[in-house]
């Protein structure tokens, strides 16, 4: 309870969630006055699971699940969970297939357990015959351990996507292809759509996919055209900065709480007004899973992460972190602006899904024309697009119809790449 009641304090602070705006989180459950519900007062008493994944999700539905350590090359620890079958094992003799799902920013692999054995995505792979492996990004409640650092320094958040892009990925990436002797298939969320596309644009890892589903996907951002989300942008790439430093952006800490009071009131924007035009309404969240879902996530990431995502907003381009200063840029990048990343450079003839919603104000429809276009030389029948126009960010996880809607589609999409 003290975790949810941390959570709610700093939203209420913000009249009612004006953080989670700023956060990339898209909340708004099925039935109207759901935040404010939730927020305010909690139908139950949800306790976040402290135990590790496999434990509190995974083996109590009835699945094998194994906890594995992975060591990225600047020294994180990352947890990774697999569930190697279905509850009912198919004895079809051929090799299971493997997939690993990477969620997005505030988020955990937890996050795609938050509905029903029937009704979440791994579980439904892994009824379908598929491996599949769950990751944990830096920084988030199972992987903040380093080899040398301490996650209560600043050392330890001195990081953006773009080495979650150049060190997570391949690190979880490499494991799995080791563990398995196959290529994977992959499924993003958000920020876990930008890092896999950032990175095969550069060319790295296409060897090792066998295909890719990318759902609510981010790249470009300069379409969250909303004040609040122009205010914060900028005071994320200027006061935040200083005002933080490389330090751990943690949405439940109170101070996060206090910059974002401080921010509706100076912008002027009533951030109580805005939730319901800026976030997206996600039409088909269950109320259940809601609560678990306040209760479990809200998880960390790097202040300078949140600067990068406010350079990307703000520049309309993608391109690696900005150190603002010519001459930082130079020593960094070997040239006085960032390198951008091209993502028509993502090869043509690589399986890609991509499934995105109509209410989602994170993945804006335009942003997401941005990137098709980018998309418009890749080979048409190694490229399927989907647009379902009443979901929003969160129904792509944890929507109760996603199944339907979105998974069965994913199944099939890998099911026909493996044929
Ligand atoms: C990290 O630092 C904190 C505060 O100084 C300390 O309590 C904790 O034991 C340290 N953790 C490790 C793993 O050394
Ligand atoms: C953070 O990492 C960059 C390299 O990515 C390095 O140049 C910089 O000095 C680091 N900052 C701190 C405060 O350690
Ligand atoms: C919502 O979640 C609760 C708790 O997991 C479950 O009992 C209920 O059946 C779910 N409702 C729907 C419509 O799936
Ligand atoms: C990206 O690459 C494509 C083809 O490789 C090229 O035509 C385009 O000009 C590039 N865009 C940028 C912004 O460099």
């Amino acid at each position: 309870m003290a975790v949810v009641r941390g959570f709610l304090g700093f939203a209420t602070a913000c009249r009612d969630f004006c953080v989670l705006v700023v956060l990339v989180l898209v909340v708004h459950p099925h039935r109207a006055n759901g935040i404010r519900r939730a927020l305010t007062a909690p139908s139950k008493d949800v306790k976040p699971s402290v135990a590790g994944v496999c434990a509190a999700s995974v083996i109590v539905h009835g699945y094998k699940c194994q906890e594995f350590k992975v060591t990225t090359k600047d020294g994180y620890i990352l947890s990774l969970q697999r569930i190697p079958e279905g509850r009912v094992v198919q004895k079809d003799g051929n090799k299971r297939q493997p997939v690993l799902l990477q969620h997005g920013l505030f988020m955990d692999g937890m996050s795609w357990f938050l509905n029903s054995p029937e009704q979440n995505l791994p579980m439904i792979l892994a009824d379908n015959g598929f491996d599949v492996w769950i990751s944990n990004t830096r920084g988030t409640r199972f992987s903040r351990k380093h080899t040398s650092l301490n996650s209560s320094t600043t050392d330890f958040w001195n990081w953006t996507w773009d080495e979650l892009a150049s060190f997570d990925m391949p690190a979880v990436i490499d494991f799995v292809c080791g563990q398995t002797g196959q290529k994977i298939n992959y499924v993003g969320h958000s920020q876990g759509t930008l890092i896999a596309l950032v990175s095969f644009s550069e060319g790295k890892l296409v060897k090792q996919m066998k295909s890719v589903a990318l759902l609510s996907p981010v790249a470009y951002m300069s379409n969250m055209n909303t004040a609040l989300g122009r205010v914060a942008a900028k005071t994320f790439v200027g006061e935040m900065g200083t005002m933080y430093g490389d330090a751990e952006f943690n949405p439940k800490m109170v101070e996060v709480g206090d910059f974002i009071k401080s921010l509706c009131t100076y912008s002027g924007v009533d951030c109580y007004d805005i939730l319901s035009d800026f976030t997206g309404k996600n039409c088909c969240l269950n109320s259940s899973s809601f609560d678990l879902f306040l209760a479990n996530e809200g998880q960390s990431t790097s202040t300078k992460n949140m600067i990068h995502f406010a350079q990307t907003f703000r520049d309309g381009t993608l391109a690696k972190y900005d150190y603002a200063w010519p001459l930082y840029n130079e020593m960094h990048y070997g040239q006085v602006t960032p390198p951008i990343y091209n993502l028509s450079n993502i090869p043509h003839d690589l399986p890609l899904f991509l499934s995105y919603g109509g209410q989602d104000a994170l993945s804006d429809v335009q942003d997401v024309k941005l990137l098709l276009g980018n998309l418009k030389v890749h080979d048409v029948d190694k490229l399927s697009v989907q647009f379902i126009k009443e979901y929003a960010h969160l129904d792509f996880i944890m929507g109760l119809n996603a199944k339907d809607k979105v998974y069965n589609q994913v199944v099939t999409f890998f099911k026909h790449q493996n044929s």
